[in-house]
């Protein structure tokens, strides 16, 4: 199912953009005569103004038999918290907790204030705000609910180096927009609304480049400066539904969430020069074409050799490791970059808020991360730091809740 944005025109739109031009002209001398002098002095809205393409009013579908989050093109801004419920919560407070929750973010995702919402001028630019709700394993249990096997830690992997404060967790919010602004307040008005049945365990803000800066549809880069998600099931296409939603019981719609923080240590990569960054991963930093090819999109030839016979995109090289012979064995990965504070010395403190949806974590997810436990050049550079698994609900009908097919 799609989600497309929906444009919402906003009756300022004309005035903010006249403002944002004579701001511009402003600035440079140039921008006035561009304008045109009738534009560049009137002060009243008038019909020759056309209307700007102003993105704050976009919407994205709340209800529907997915929730958004997963299928949608990724926002500029995520926001991870995870949640631990309080320990007198019961079944029938995960039941009121979930209806408060869906009832406000179907809201609030749509550009209209929280029920009780302390600032709803906050809440009027949604700029494609998707709220996603995920149940960690004590979550499914207090619902009594039959939980998925993989529903759990991830096994321990050598390259771990798990922090309590950046893994696990009840009750997953991830909330993405295009504005920070209406990233905040959301997270506000929903924490509000667990208040009384959870307490926060962590949050994670994560941040891809700012909306309008590049052309939508560009894959992201990290901070190592590569180009990320180049081979990604496309949403909305069979293989996309493959991949992503699972088909069993309470959780047919849903998909499961794989949430690792991964520090990449910039300062070390640094010393690593330009043909080692690429060799580490197997595709060239400039577009993310293959080592074997020319355009982001090309299919890495593995059997391709240099003269002297070695693998184009060495055996130790991410892309290689990461892919698998088996096509069951694959992922979605939707992950924001984050930038920390440094610590002493250091100039930076930045990763991965790596994101993965899958159907079936053991299936897809494990064996790629097995594989990359045991040989990956990229693991030089990156640690693990926090690891969660959630279970996806699927989504619901207006009047329903996120998280009834399990609850009721
Ligand atoms: C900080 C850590 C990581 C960085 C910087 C990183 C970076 C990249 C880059 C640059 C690519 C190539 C472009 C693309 O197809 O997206 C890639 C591919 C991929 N990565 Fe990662 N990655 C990281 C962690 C992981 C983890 C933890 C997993 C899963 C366990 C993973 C799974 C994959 C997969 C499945 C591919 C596609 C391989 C293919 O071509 O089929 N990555 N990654």
């Amino acid at each position: 199912m799609t989600r497309p944005g929906k444009s919402v025109s906003s009756g300022r739109a004309g005035s903010t953009r006249r403002q944002f031009l004579l701001g511009g002209a402003v600035a440079g001398v140039g921008a006035a005569a561009a304008i045109g002098a009738d534009l560049a002095v009137s002060s009243t809205d008038g019909p020759a103004a056309e209307p700007a393409a102003l993105h704050g009013g976009q919407t994205v579908q709340f209800y529907g038999a997915h929730q958004a989050g997963i299928d949608t093109a990724a926002q500029a801004h995520g926001l991870f918290v995870a949640l631990d419920l309080l320990d007198g919560t019961t079944r029938e407070d995960l039941v009121r907790m979930m209806r408060i929750l869906t009832d406000d973010a179907a809201r609030l995702t749509q550009g209209s204030p929280a029920l009780a919402d302390s600032e709803p001028e906050l809440a009027t630019v949604p700029a494609r705000l998707t709220v996603t709700f995920g149940f960690g394993p004590r979550f499914v249990a207090r619902a009594r609910g039959e939980a998925p096997g993989w529903l759990k830690a991830l096994p321990a992997f050598a390259v771990d180096r798990l922090l309590p404060e950046f893994s696990d967790g009840d009750l997953l919010l991830q909330i993405a927009a295009d504005d920070p602004l209406a990233v905040a307040h959301t997270a506000r008005m929903l924490l509000k609304d667990t208040r009384s049945f959870a307490s926060v365990r962590w949050s994670q803000q994560g941040f891809r480049r700012a909306h309008g800066s590049v052309r939508p549809g560009t894959t992201m880069r990290n901070l190592f400066g590569q180009v990320d998600g180049t081979s990604n099931p496309a949403p909305d296409t069979p293989d996309f539904d493959q991949v992503v939603w699972n088909r069993d019981g309470w959780l047919a719609g849903g998909t499961s969430a794989v949430v690792r923080r991964i520090g990449m240590d910039l300062d070390k990569w640094d010393r690593l020069d330009r043909g080692g960054r690429e060799q580490s991963v197997g595709r060239y930093l400039s577009n993310g074409a293959p080592l074997t090819g020319t355009d982001e999109f090309d299919e890495p030839d593995f059997e391709a050799t240099t003269p002297i016979g070695f693998p184009v995109i060495p055996e130790f090289s991410h892309v290689r490791r990461a892919r698998s012979e088996n096509t069951a064995e694959r992922i979605f990965r939707r992950g924001y970059n984050y930038d920390d504070r440094p610590i002493g010395e250091a100039v930076s403190l930045s990763g991965l808020i790596f994101v993965s949806f899958q159907a079936d974590v053991d299936r897809q997810f494990v064996p790629i991360q097995k594989r990359l436990d045991q040989l990956d050049l990229l693991n030089e550079w990156t640690v693990p730091i926090g690891s969660a698994v959630f279970a996806i609900p699927p989504g619901c009908a207006e009047g329903g809740f996120v998280g009834e097919t399990l609850l009721t």
